[in-house]
Parts: structure tokens; C-alpha cells; sequence
């Protein structure tokens, strides 16, 4: 799997996903949006809306098993207020994903109705899967498809064909023709993008990284953070993400010769261990940072 920051986007081939997913939209009727239920603004393209027009869709928060629970519920709010049809699963365990049909069926329930009226009954359903590289796209057409397919490489330049897969009970999946780019202008995005591991971390500064996600867990998941490492709150709550880290390496008997601690180790472990959700359930991109979300 290419991750975000190694793939050389440049406009060539923004045009021909773009152009590529345009001439796909007469064929189906809905698109669904994935996006990381961890990050769930910052995991979504930027472009989508105008590149998708006016095609009924829907998002799907994936990762739900690694996401805080509370934080994922209020995206579904969010997202509903704002006349989004939005369900929330994840691929490791499949669940949440009975939802998917059902929704499908009710976005897009007036041109079901239509269909019927013109006698049109079994008609195929037919929804385009789209996302950024690492969301979860191929594991959910897996899991939609219960059959196991060859990963196709995310690579931009590398033709994926069109592929459809068929879910049973009248619906077809069309894989994405092309690959969608995270937000690039927004320097916040990639950095919360980095701390999920979604963008190549080793041409960013770890210790900078882990610092600024240590900052985040201290004002947002000061506990959990507190009990992985054993860290007292009065102590971390007005430190600085690099000395929290210090205290973490320290902890973890992370110590280079001379007794200095080895803050580089301390930053890997906690990106590592963040990624694997061993701090517990957590949300990056807050929903109440942002009520004007659009996709
Ligand atoms: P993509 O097609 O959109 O690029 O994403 P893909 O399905 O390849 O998934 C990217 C990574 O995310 C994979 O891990 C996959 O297993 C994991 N993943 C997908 N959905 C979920 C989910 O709901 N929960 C969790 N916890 N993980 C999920 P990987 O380590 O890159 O590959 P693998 O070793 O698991 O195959």
C-alpha cells in the first residue's frame, strides 16, 4: 500500500481521477463515502463535492472499533442535521455493516419509488466506494462481497480497471476509478493524518509529531493517556508534549548511554501505540470543530 505523502500527486493525475470518476457517474446511482471515523474531516477529499455533483450519497465512518464512541455518535448527529445520510462500522469485526443496504435503500427511496412505478423492479443498485488511500476501501469491498480479492495498488498512474463487485440482494460496488487526495493545503490535516499513520512518518519529525499528539491526548484524553503510562495528571497538565514525552521515556526505562532518555524511541512508541489503538478508543478531528462539515 503507497501511503499519502509517497505518492508524487501532481495535477495530471488529480484531471484524470477526476475525469475518470465523472465519466463513472452515469453508471450508478450513489456514492458512498468512506472516511476514518478517527479523523473523519481530515480524511475526506477536499474536492469530492465537486467532483461527485449532485449523485446521492452517503458516508461511512470506518474504524469505528479504534474511534471514541461518543465522538462517533455525535459525527452521525452532525452529519444527519445537515441532511447527510451517515452509518458508522468498522472492517475488523464487520460491525455496523448491516447498515449499509438499508441506507442505500433510503437515500436513494424516491428514485426506488420511481423505478417501481415504471415497473422497473429488479433493477441492480449500483454505488461507487470512495476514499482516500488506507481508509479501508478494499476491506470493506471484501467485506461487502465476502470474497477475497487481490489488493489493487492505490498508485496514481496505475489504471485500476473498473471493478465491480457484487454484494448480493441487487447491489453492485464499483471500486473507485482513480485515487482521491487528502486535503494538502491545510498543514493540520497531514499532521492528524501522520498520527493514524495514513502519511509516511518517517519524512516528518517524530519526536515533533508525538509531541504535538501528546498535547492533543493532554487537553482531550488526559486519562487514558495517564493510565498506558502511567503518568499522573497533576503532573502532565501543564507540560509541554516534548516533556511528556521525556516523562514517557523515562517510565519506559528508555534511556540511551549517559542516562539521557531516548525521546526518539518514546516518540515511535507512542505513535505506534496510538495507531494500534492501545490508548484506548480515540477521535482526532473533534465533531464539534466542525459544524459546517460537507462532503
Ligand atoms: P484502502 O483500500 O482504502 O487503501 O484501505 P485498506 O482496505 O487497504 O485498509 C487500510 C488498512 O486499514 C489495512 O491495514 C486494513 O486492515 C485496515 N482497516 C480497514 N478497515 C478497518 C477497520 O474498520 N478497523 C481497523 N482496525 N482496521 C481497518 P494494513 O495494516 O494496511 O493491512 P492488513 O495487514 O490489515 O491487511
Amino acid at each position: 500500500m503507497e501511503e499519502i505523502k509517497s505518492i508524487q500527486w501532481f495535477p495530471g493525475h488529480m484531471t484524470r481521477t477526476k475525469r475518470k470518476i465523472e465519466s463513472q457517474l452515469k453508471l450508478i446511482d450513489a456514492v458512498a463515502i468512506l472516511l476514518d471515523a478517527r479523523v473523519p474531516y481530515s480524511s475526506c477529499n477536499p474536492d469530492l463535492r465537486s467532483i461527485i455533483n449532485n449523485k446521492p450519497r452517503l458516508v461511512v465512518l470506518n474504524k469505528c472499533d479504534m474511534a471514541d464512541p461518543i465522538q462517533t455518535k455525535k459525527w452521525l448527529e452532525l452529519f444527519k442535521g445537515r441532511g447527510i445520510a451517515a452509518i458508522a462500522l468498522d472492517c475488523k469485526t464487520g460491525r455496523g455493516l448491516n447498515a449499509f443496504i438499508p441506507t442505500v435503500k433510503n437515500v436513494l427511496s424516491d428514485r426506488i419509488q420511481a423505478w417501481k412505478e415504471k415497473g422497473m423492479t429488479g433493477r441492480t443498485i449500483k454505488v461507487m466506494i470512495v476514499g482516500i488511500p488506507n481508509v479501508g476501501k478494499s476491506s470493506f469491498i471484501n467485506r461487502m462481497s465476502k470474497q477475497n480479492r487481490a489488493k489493487v495498488e492505490d498508485r496514481p498512474g496505475v489504471t485500476r480497471g473498473n471493478q465491480w463487485f457484487t454484494i448480493g440482494k441487487g447491489f453492485d460496488l464499483l471500486d473507485t476509478p482513480g485515487v482521491l487526495w487528502p486535503k494538502f493545503d491545510d498543514p493540520g490535516v497531514g499532521e492528524r493524518l501522520a498520527y493514524i499513520g495514513s502519511v509516511k512518518d518517517d519524512i516528518l519529525d517524530t519526536e515533533q509529531l508525538s509531541g504535538r499528539l501528546l498535547e492533543y491526548l493532554r487537553d482531550n484524553y488526559i486519562e487514558p493517556l495517564c493510565v498506558r503510562y502511567k503518568l499522573k495528571k497533576e503532573d502532565i497538565e501543564y507540560l509541554q508534549g516534548y516533556e511528556i514525552l521525556e516523562m514517557i521515556g523515562k517510565k519506559r526505562g528508555m534511556l540511551i548511554s549517559g542516562g539521557e532518555i531516548n525521546t526518539e524511541r518514546a516518540a515511535a512508541t507512542v505513535l505506534d501505540e496510538f495507531r494500534s489503538a492501545a490508548l484506548g478508543r480515540l477521535t482526532i478531528d473533534k465533531a464539534e470543530d466542525y459544524p459546517d462539515v460537507r462532503v
